[in-house]
């Protein structure tokens, strides 16, 4: 096989087999294919797209590429929750002690943030002592014991997606529906839960940008799961503002321990966060999503989700009274009166990595402490002068997010 030729029938739009496929990819990762090959036909696929048949195939070999995770060991239904990626999103915190309070299962190995885009990783980093990072005994032992673990990767899982990841990101290859979905299903696959529930976010603040891209996604997803026996369910929800009021790691572990303890139940944040529980649920129990609805909201009235939560962040080693927040803020304020309009999840995702809540090179420090509370949603009246929101900075410059907002004056 020659990687030119696979990569020219690429070009020319035409289907690649499952040992072409294979060729070239598995080449990828043992270095006999260079990055500038890789890089061609990855823009090559962003361009003509893959068929079923190699969206299957690729994702089979990314799985087949490192070790698989077995949850055999557990009892009982394992349920996995994955979101695309949003600015302030925080369900997974709120999701899994809500579905592990009913007996649901809930193993989730999560990432760090990429690019503007928070991960559930950090967030836990924040709270001091809790260990991010178990083995897979550990793992096995706390979802026996306590029905929720949370960990980094345990074992070298997928790691032909983490390198073509790496490439994609620098290429400006990352936007491709077909890639995005053998990428997140490789690792949900490999990471062993029978039930799947994805999260797509579509917005400004999101990979996915329009509702139609989002349904090809959801499409893709359904039928990869269907290949290897795993029932998957998807979400496409709003993204275009940040998704409740805190942005930054140890700013939303306090918003989500408000969320569990039942505060802001008319907000977006509180219906994202109810809608994918219940979905995770009834695919669990297999009841209607009707009564996995009840359950979840009667878990969160009677104290038992964010009993869970505290209960999880124990068994990790965190200590819940030592999170920290920076004691340095300055509050903006609307320089109209009006209507707030928007509020751009993406220029509020910029600022709050800008002052240091996000790697945005190889050896930055992340600092925990930083980021930003929203005051005020979309629809809110603001008067000259009112707090838009709060920004919590550390030892960087930090940039004044008024253009973040747009407000209708109300003589305009
Ligand atoms: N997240 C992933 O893990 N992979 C993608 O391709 C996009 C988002």
């Amino acid at each position: 096989m020659d990687v030119i030729e696979i990569i020219d029938k690429k070009r020319l739009k035409q289907e690649l087999s499952y040992e072409e496929i294979k060729y070239i990819f598995e080449g990828f990762l043992n270095d006999e294919v260079e990055d500038y090959q890789m890089s061609s036909l990855l823009m090559a696929i962003v361009l003509n797209g893959m068929t079923d048949e190699e969206i299957f195939a690729l994702t089979d070999i990314f799985i087949n590429s490192g070790d698989v995770l077995d949850l055999s060991n557990i009892d009982g239904v394992k349920v996995d929750k994955h979101s695309t990626g949003g600015i302030g999103d925080k369900t997974t915190l709120i999701v899994a002690p809500i579905v592990a309070s009913l007996g649901v299962k809930i193993c989730k190995m999560s990432g760090r943030g990429l690019g503007y885009t928070g991960g559930t990783i950090d967030k836990l980093e924040s709270i001091p002592g809790f260990r991010v990072s178990l083995s897979e005994e550990e793992v096995i032992r706390q979802l026996n014991d306590i029905g929720i673990a949370i960990t980094s990767q345990t074992k070298n899982l997928v790691p032909l997606d983490k390198k073509v990841y790496a490439l994609r990101d620098v290429t400006a290859t990352v936007e491709s529906i077909p890639l995005i979905a053998s990428s997140i299903m490789s690792k949900k696959i490999a990471s062993g839960a029978d039930k799947i529930l994805i999260d797509i976010k579509v917005g400004s603040g999101a990979l996915i940008k329009n509702e139609r891209d989002a349904k090809h996604l959801s499409d893709l997803m359904i039928k990869i799961g269907k290949k290897y026996n795993r029932e998957v369910r998807t979400l496409i929800t709003d993204m275009n503002t940040p998704l409740g009021k805190a942005i930054g790691n140890s700013l939303e572990v306090v918003e989500v321990a408000s969320i569990l303890r039942g505060h802001g139940k008319d907000t977006y944040l509180f219906e994202v966060c109810v809608e994918l529980a219940s979905n995770l649920v009834s695919m669990a129990l297999n009841n209607s999503l009707e009564d996995a609805k009840k359950m979840v909201l009667e878990n969160i009235n009677n104290g038992q989700a964010y009993k869970k939560f505290v209960e999880f962040v124990k068994r990790q080693g965190g200590s819940l009274n030592d999170l920290r927040v920076s004691n340095k803020s300055r509050v903006v304020r609307s320089d109209k009166s009006g209507i707030i309009k928007n509020i751009d999840a993406l220029k509020i995702g910029m600022l709050s990595a800008s002052l240091g809540s996000q790697l945005e090179k190889q050896g930055d420090k992340v600092d925990y402490t930083v980021g930003v509370v929203l005051h005020k949603k979309i629809g809110d009246i603001v008067n000259y002068g009112d707090s838009l929101c709060t920004i919590y900075i550390g030892d960087k410059p930090y940039r004044n997010p008024l253009d973040a907002f747009t407000i209708e004056e109300f003589n305009s």
